[in-house]
Order: C-alpha cells, then structure tokens, then sequence
C-alpha cells in the first residue's frame, strides 16, 4: 500500500482557507448530472456544513466558497457497503483492514459509508458492542453497525433489545455455517427470528448448511484435497441453496422479513426469486466477488494466489457471476455489498496445509463502485438511476436511513461523489488503499472513475489523493421498522383469521 496511517493525515488547511483538516465547509458542485435512484438532471449542487443546501440549476455564491466543475459527470451519492468486517478476530487471526484503513480504501473508492458486523464477545452483546465502539474510534467516514447472534438464552435476548431501543441497531445476523464457532441452530434462528420481528429489526442469514459443510471438508481431507480448491469442492451451491430455502421458510413461518447476505450462487438466488414471486419479504445482497469472479483462481498452483479467493459461500464455478448479475438487473437482487473482509498473505498461509484454516475472505470496498459501474453499466445491464439504487439507495432504505443517506436532496449528508464515465480505473495492490497486501480483482481495468468523493461535507479524495482524519466518521444510528414491516401485523391477522375452528372431540367409547 503506498500510503501509511500517518501520511494519510493530511496537514491541517493544505490548499484551503479554513483551518480544519481537508475542509472547505461551503461547496459547490457545478454543471455535473445529479442522480437520484429515481431521477437524473444536470444541476448544481451547493454544501454547507456537511449538509445539501440546494440542488438547482445555476446556483450563484460568493467567496470562501470552494468550487468543483463536474461538468459531463455524474453526480451521485456515495456508496453505501452493507457488508463489511474491519477489525475482525476470525479464525483465530484479525483483518488487516481496521476502521481506519478500510474507510481510507473505501472513500478512495467512492464509498461514504459502510456497515459492519459486531461479532459478540462470548455470546455477550453489549461486550461485543462495546468492542466495536473502541475499533471504531479511529472512523474516517460515516459507519453503522448490524449485529451477529451466536447463543440463545434471556440475556442475550434482553439485550438485543438494549441494542435496538439504545443503541442504533436494527439488524441481526444469524451464521448457518462455521460449525464450532459462530454457527447457530434452527431452534435459534426460529427464536432469532421471532425476537427480530417483535423489536422491528432485520433478521439477516449466512445461509449455508454447516453441518454438510463439515462433512464436505471431512470428505476432501480424506480424499487427500487439502488445498485452496477443497474449500470449494466441500461446500457447493447446493448447501447454499438448501441453507437459503430453510432461512425463508422459517421466516415465511414466523411472517418475518429476511435479508440473505452475500448470494453467491444460482440456487440460492433462485430459492429468494421463488419466495419473491410468492410475496415474502426477502432481500437478496450479491457481493462484488460473487459478481464478477468465477472460482478458477482456486486451483492456481501458487499457494498464495489460491488461497486470496478462499471466501464462504465460495466464489463459484464460471455461469453463477452471470446469473447473479441479470438477477440484479432485473430486480430479484437488490442491492451490492463487499463482504470485505481481508486477511494478508501471511495470515492466508496459516492453512498452508489445510484449507479449513485458510481464514475466508476478500477485499472489496475500494473496488466496489467501479467494478459495479463496470460490469453493469458500461455492459448495458442498467441504467445510471440504478447503479445509485444498488449501491446507495436500496440500503439507506433498508436500514432506515434514507434520505439522510442515499440520496442527493436539500437536507440530505453531503456524502456525494463525482464519477467521470470518460475516465478509466485499473485495480492492483500496488496502488490499493487497503492494508492487504494482495488484491482479488489485480489487474482489472475498465471504464469510470471515481475522481471526488466528498464525506460528511468534507473533500476527502480528490486528485487521487486522500484527505483523511482519523475521529471523523460518525457513528449513525439506525431505527427499527423499516419499510418492509408495513403490513407484516395485516398478514398475522389474516393468518390468525385463516386457521380454521379447532375440532371438539368426544371421548371415543368404542
Ligand atoms: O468469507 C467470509 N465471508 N468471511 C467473512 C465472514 C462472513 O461469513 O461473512
Ligand atoms: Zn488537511
Ligand atoms: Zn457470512
Ligand atoms: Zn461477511
């Protein structure tokens, strides 16, 4: 990575009057193509504050004024990633990427906002919460928090209330793999579910069946595969696409809503398509590497190059990118995460020898915006107005943040980027912003760049240079009952109504 914590603080007022660290608080955005998830139209954007103050045409200001010409560009809001894991402890290591370097690659990337997954500490929720709010200290852009729920019993649900009335959380994941660790049991998820439901927060599932998995990976040990490829070998799509038909079923029976994280094949895809069309509340979140990769690299006879694909679900076999793109094109997909979550080539070889330690994950949040731009604008597969619903919009609107987030509208957070569709991006761990010190996407070039992204106000990349404070994200707190509980006590009642009298029987005498 070419850049340091410490050379990433930019010197307090470099190339502006104010004195704060890469302010200028009053901005105008000039002539650019604003895009709205709705909408688009050439208009001016004006910035006070970290506020949008106005969006029209022509708008005039005065001096002190810092002034950006986005004319024949695109002006949207910044990225929001769903699905991020900085400061992890996972598999007996840490990701690389912490608050502070993750949120770096991220702006550089266009992205203004993420949010991550609080793992507890022993099962313990307001410990896991507490954990997270030091990592978090460090946070350079805007950030909010879901929650994993690893044991059941009164505390734990107690305290997911604590967490939803306090604390700003509205979502909880629920693991259905990594056996031993944080996978969880049917009897939990139904209890999981049931709890979300009643608070109003989004019960979100890693659907694969652990319990084949283990026996997959049995399997390949066995058979002598202890590479990078036996982790795809031991869980393929269809323990997904099972893991995924379970969680919608269990949420179709508790009449919950259910969010499914990172969709990597098409039988998952299909089982959410299907409960779609029958009317059931599920959300389908595709990553970027589940997009465009395919799981060739797997079987790279270099150690190092295999194992930096090693995620779960896997990467799957060429046809699944494809699909899930098309499924995201047409609506059956909703919105675009990373699942960022990056270990480096040291910690990736503490399964040299055995896949099953190879700890899982990959990089994404600076590569996000432009390999979703890429892959589905540039291709045709849709339209600017959508690339701003998958990637800003849909989850501001999920996790009940819209239109502070998400949008480009009077009053909105100015977490705003310019995108040049003219100008080009080419990927590589040599000039990536991420601590990792390899990149799953080396190489790739395409079309757009992100050349502005502003946060919070703030021109924080510009030039392809970073102006970063460590301290100034904010934690943004997410209410409960977002749109996809309307309705949800109409369909009890009806549910209720529907259940036909029970039978009075007699005693039997013959
Ligand atoms: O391989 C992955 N996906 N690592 C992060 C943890 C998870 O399952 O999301
Ligand atoms: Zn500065
Ligand atoms: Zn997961
Ligand atoms: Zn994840």
């Amino acid at each position: 990575s070419p850049l340091s914590d410490s050379n990433q603080f930019c010197d307090a007022g470099i190339g502006y009057s104010e004195s704060t660290c890469g302010v200028a608080s009053k901005i105008l955005l000039k002539g650019g193509t604003v895009v709205n998830a709705h909408h688009q139209e050439v208009a001016d954007v004006y910035i006070e504050d970290g506020i949008i103050v106005a969006v029209q045409s022509n708008i005039l200001v005065g001096d002190g004024v810092k002034i950006i010409d986005a004319t024949g560009k695109y002006v949207m809001p910044g990225g929001i990633d769903p699905h991020t894991h900085l400061a992890m402890e996972f598999m007996g290591t840490e990701t690389i990427d912490d608050f502070f370097s993750g949120q770096a690659a991220a702006l550089a990337g266009g992205t203004t906002m993420h949010i991550d997954f609080i793992i507890p500490v022993n099962g313990s929720l307001s410990a896991g919460y507490e954990a997270y709010v030091k990592k978090a200290k460090k946070s350079c852009m805007d950030y909010g928090f879901h929650m994993a729920i690893t044991k059941w019993d009164e505390t734990v649900s107690r305290e997911m209330e604590i967490m939803v009335k306090d604390k700003g959380i509205n979502s909880f994941k629920f693991f259905m793999a990594y056996k031993g660790s944080l996978m969880i049991s049917d009897e939990l998820l139904i209890e999981g579910f049931k709890k979300c439901k009643s608070l109003g927060a989004l019960a979100m599932v890693h659907a694969e069946n652990g319990d084949a998995v283990f026996e997959g990976q049995k399997r390949m040990i066995e058979l002598g595969i202890t590479g990078p490829e036996g982790h795809a070998l031991s869980r393929p799509p269809a323990l997904e696409g099972e893991a995924t038909s379970r969680a919608i079923r269990l949420a179709g029976f508790v009449n919950s809503p259910l969010y499914v994280v990172h969709v990597m094949s098409i039988d998952a895809m299909e089982e959410i398509a299907k409960a779609r069309k029958s009317g059931q509340k599920v959300i389908g979140e595709p990553v970027v590497s589940g997009l465009v990769l395919d799981d060739s690299a797997l079987w790279d006879p270099h150690f190092q190059t295999a194992a930096k694909y090693v995620m779960s679900p896997p990467i799957r076999a060429p046809g699944h990118g494809k699909a899930l793109q098309a499924a995201l094109s047409t609506g059956v997909l909703q919105l675009v995460g990373t699942d960022h979550c990056t270990f480096n080539s040291t910690q990736k070889a503490l399964g040299i020898d055995d896949f099953r330690k190879i700890p899982n994950g990959v990089n994404g949040l600076e590569e996000r915006m432009h390999l979703v731009w890429d892959t589905m604008v540039v291709s045709g597969q849709i339209s600017v107005t959508d690339f701003v619903r998958v990637t800003s919009t849909e989850c501001a609107r999920i996790f009940n943040i819209y239109p502070r987030k998400g949008a480009i509208l009077v009053g909105s957070d100015a977490d705003i980027i310019i995108l040049n569709p003219n100008s080009s991006f080419e990927i590589s761990s040599k000039t990536h912003h991420s601590r990792t010190d390899t990149n799953v996407y080396e190489g790739r070039k395409g079309k757009g760049k992100v050349e502005v992204t502003i946060a919070g106000g703030k021109v924080v990349w510009e030039n392809d240079e970073l102006k970063i404070v460590p301290g100034d994200g904010k934690y943004v707190k997410m209410a409960p009952f977002n749109y996809l509980f309307d309705g949800i006590e109409k369909a009890d009642s009806e549910y209720l109504s529907s259940l036909r009298a029970p039978v009075i029987r007699s005693k039997q005498t013959s």
